[in-house]
C-alpha cells in the first residue's frame, strides 16, 4: 500500500486525482493539500510514500521548486509531477522530479506514476462516446439513442447506457418493459463482469441497453467509480458505448467524461448554450482532456439560429463542429410517442440524415 500525499490547489484537478487513488487499491490518500507551506509540514510529519504536485501550482513557489523542498524534508518520498499535455515534464530524479503524471491519466499511468505493480488491466475494445452538455434539455437523450440505433444498423456491436443515475429518461423513450433488470442490479466489484450481460436490456435493432435506476432513491446506491466500470465493462465487449451523461459536472459525470474516448458537447447557437459550454470546456482543459481525448461539437436545433454561426462557434470553443442537427418537432414528436428511435420511424427525415452523417463521421474517425 503506498501512502500518497497530494498538493493540488485547482479543486476541480484535486477532486479527479482524489477519485482515482480512491479507485487504486494499492494506494492509500494521507493527505491534500493546496498551500506549500502546509503541504510542507505535511510532508515533515507524514513522511508519505509519494507526493503527487502540481507543475502549475498558483501562487509564492512553482511545483517544481515545491518538489525539491519536498524532497529536502523526506527524501525516501517518490515525487510525481502532475502535469497537462501541453506542458509537458520529463523525470528528473536529480531535481527532485521521479516521475510525471499527464492529466487526465489512466488508472494504468497513475499506477505507474507511484510505481504500483500492475496486476491484469482491462483490454478496452469499443469506442466509449460520452453525450455530454452542461444545459440541461440539449438534447442528449434524443441524440443518445438515435446515434446509438443507427451505429448498430450500419453493422456495429452497440452499448447504450442511461448514465443519468436520477430521473434518467431512456428507459422512457424506449418500449422497456417495467421490471427490466437496471444497473442497481449490478453487484460490484469482481461480480459486475459476471453479471453484465444478466442486466442488460435488448432495445431497437438489437442495441444493448443498461438502464439507469428505476427509482430515484436508488441513485445514491450507485458510485460514481462503479457507474464508470460498468462503461468500460460494455466496451470490452461492443464497438460502441453510447453513454447519455448528466448535465451536472458532479462525481458521475467527471467518471464517465474522465474514461470517455470521445466526448460529444452538445450545444445550440442559443448564446447561454455556449457561455456553459465555454466554461465546461475550461474545466476539460484543466483536467488535461484537449489533446488527449476529442471533444467533438454537436449543434443541436441548428436551423435555429440565435446570432452565432459555426464558425463562431468553433472559434468561441476553439473546437470543431462535427455535426448540426436540425430541428423537427413532429418526427421528434411522433418518436416519442411510439418510443421508437426516429432513425428507425422517419429513415428518410432530414433529422435522421443527420444523426446518420455524425455515425458516419464517428466511424471514419475510428478508423483513422
Ligand atoms: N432536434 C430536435 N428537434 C425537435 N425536438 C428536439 C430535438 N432535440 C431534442 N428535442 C426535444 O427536446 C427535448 C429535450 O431533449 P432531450 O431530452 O434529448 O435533452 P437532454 O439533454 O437529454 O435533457 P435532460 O438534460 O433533461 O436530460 C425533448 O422533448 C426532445 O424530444
Ligand atoms: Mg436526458
Amino acid at each position: 500500500m503506498k501512502r500518497v500525499l497530494l498538493i493540488e490547489d485547482l479543486p476541480q484537478v484535486a477532486q479527479h486525482l482524489q477519485q482515482m487513488l480512491a479507485r487504486e487499491k494499492e494506494a492509500e490518500l494521507v493527505g491534500a493539500e493546496s498551500q506549500a507551506d502546509a503541504a510542507i509540514a505535511r510532508v515533515t510529519t507524514e513522511k508519505p510514500d509519494a507526493v503527487m504536485i502540481d507543475a502549475l501550482l498558483q501562487g509564492k513557489i512553482t511545483g517544481f521548486d515545491l518538489a525539491k523542498r519536498v524532497r529536502a524534508a523526506s527524501p525516501g518520498s517518490r515525487i510525481v509531477i502532475v502535469t497537462v499535455p501541453q506542458r509537458p515534464v520529463d523525470p528528473k530524479p536529480d531535481q527532485a522530479i521521479d516521475a510525471v503524471f499527464v492529466l487526465p491519466g489512466g488508472a494504468n499511468e497513475l499506477a505507474a506514476a507511484l510505481a504500483i505493480g500492475r496486476r491484469e488491466t482491462l483490454r478496452l475494445k469499443g469506442k466509449m462516446i460520452v453525450c455530454y452538455s452542461p444545459k440541461g434539455g440539449s438534447g442528449k437523450t434524443t441524440i443518445a439513442v438515435n446515434l446509438a440505433t443507427i451505429l448498430r444498423r450500419r453493422g456495429s456491436s452497440v452499448a447504450l447506457m442511461d448514465g443519468v443515475m436520477q430521473f434518467g429518461s431512456v428507459r422512457h423513450v424506449l418500449q422497456v418493459p417495467p421490471s427490466t433488470r437496471s444497473i442497481v442490479d449490478l453487484p460490484t466489484g469482481q461480480g459486475m463482469r459476471t453479471s453484465l450481460s444478466e442486466v442488460l436490456w435488448e432495445g431497437p435493432s438489437g442495441v444493448a441497453v443498461l438502464l439507469g435506476p428505476p427509482r430515484p432513491e436508488e441513485a445514491e446506491l450507485m458510485a460514481a467509480p462503479d457507474v464508470a466500470t460498468a462503461m468500460q465493462l460494455l466496451a470490452e465487449d461492443y464497438d460502441y458505448v453510447i453513454v447519455d451523461a448528466p448535465s451536472k459536472l458532479g462525481d458521475e459525470t467527471l467518471a464517465l467524461l474522465d474514461s470517455a474516448d470521445i466526448i460529444l458537447l452538445l450545444v445550440t447557437y442559443m448564446q447561454a448554450s455556449i457561455a456553459n459550454a465555454r466554461a465546461a470546456v475550461d474545466t476539460f482543459e484543466a483536467l488535461g482532456y484537449k489533446g488527449q481525448k476529442p471533444i467533438l461539437l454537436v449543434v443541436n436545433q441548428s436551423d435555429t439560429v440565435a446570432g452565432m454561426s459555426r464558425g463562431g462557434i468553433e472559434h468561441t470553443l476553439n473546437l470543431p463542429v462535427v455535426a448540426e442537427i436540425p430541428t423537427d418537432w413532429k418526427t421528434v414528436a411522433e418518436s416519442l410517442n411510439k418510443q421508437q428511435p426516429f432513425v428507425l420511424s422517419s429513415p428518410n427525415s432530414a433529422i435522421t440524415k443527420a444523426v446518420d452523417a455524425l455515425a458516419n463521421t464517428l466511424v471514419q474517425q475510428q478508423r483513422r
